[in-house]
């Protein structure tokens, strides 16, 4: 479908002022949405490049409106990052599954980079913050995330890796928190770069944790029709991240 672009906003005050921004739409008359899952989007006007379309998790919803969390990358994030409200775009509604909740169990949330993007609705829609934690490891200022409101909900951290040697502490507090985790039988839930996803399931693995990744391979159709996206599961078969996942249990999907 085609919706207007209501606002599109720089995140924080960076030294690269437009490198990540909100880009909030109207989208009216939609029947819900769960965090986690993405949606294809591509400016209108481009609909002969049938090559761009891309993936986004969805930052935030309510019923009429959708806020996608973005850094600016390539031609694609850049045209959407000028957009001006009363744009439009073309969106396909909300794909793919979503990240467990369970409202009782102590969570832990990991999040990689721009890989914070689905938390925000994680945490605005669960009903239980207070059992939330949320862990977020970044290479750029702490500004350009949406950290310092989400670490008002709920309880939180955050590591910055700004030389090689900080990506050891950035590891060894993932493998102390995922063990902690995993032995009060909680939730972990992460969402980054594929060698953060590794490293969360790794970690899972070693202390028989419970914890879900959400992959951000590459897509074309967002539909299941292109073969694009396909990763293996945890028996070496093929599947289709964008239609089985994008969230996977660590113990149902190769990295
Ligand atoms: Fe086309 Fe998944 S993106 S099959």
């Amino acid at each position: 479908r085609t919706v207007k672009v209501l606002e599109v906003s720089p995140v924080g005050q960076l030294k690269r002022p437009d490198e990540f921004f909100e880009i909030r739409l109207e989208y009216p008359d939609w029947s819900g949405w769960k965090p986690g899952q993405f949606v294809m989007i591509r400016p209108t006007g481009w609909e002969l490049d049938m090559l761009w379309a891309r993936p986004f998790s969805i930052s935030s919803a309510d019923g009429d409106t959708l806020t996608l969390f973005m850094q600016k990358v390539g031609r694609g994030t850049s045209r959407l990052a000028t957009m001006k409200p009363g744009d439009s775009v073309t969106i396909w509604d909300p794909l793919g599954n979503s990240f467990a909740v369970e409202p009782d169990t102590p969570t832990l949330l990991l999040a990689g980079g721009i890989g914070i993007a689905p938390f925000r609705g994680y945490v605005e829609s669960h009903p239980n913050p207070e059992n939330l934690n949320l862990f977020l490891a970044h290479r750029l200022p702490l500004e350009c995330y949406p950290f310092g409101q989400l670490s008002e909900q709920v309880s939180g951290q955050c590591m910055i890796e700004e030389k090689p040697e900080d990506l050891d502490g950035i590891i060894e507090t993932m493998r102390s928190l995922i063990k902690e985790y995993a032995e009060k039988d909680g939730l972990i839930l992460s969402c980054g770069p594929t060698p953060f996803m590794r490293t969360v399931k790794r970690f899972a693995q070693d202390f028989g944790a419970r914890a879900q990744v959400s992959l951000e391979n590459r897509m074309a159709c967002g539909v299941g029709a292109c073969l694009g996206c396909v990763s293996k599961d945890g028996k070496g078969h093929h599947v289709q991240v964008c239609t089985k996942g994008p969230v996977f249990w660590t113990s149902n999907i190769e990295l």
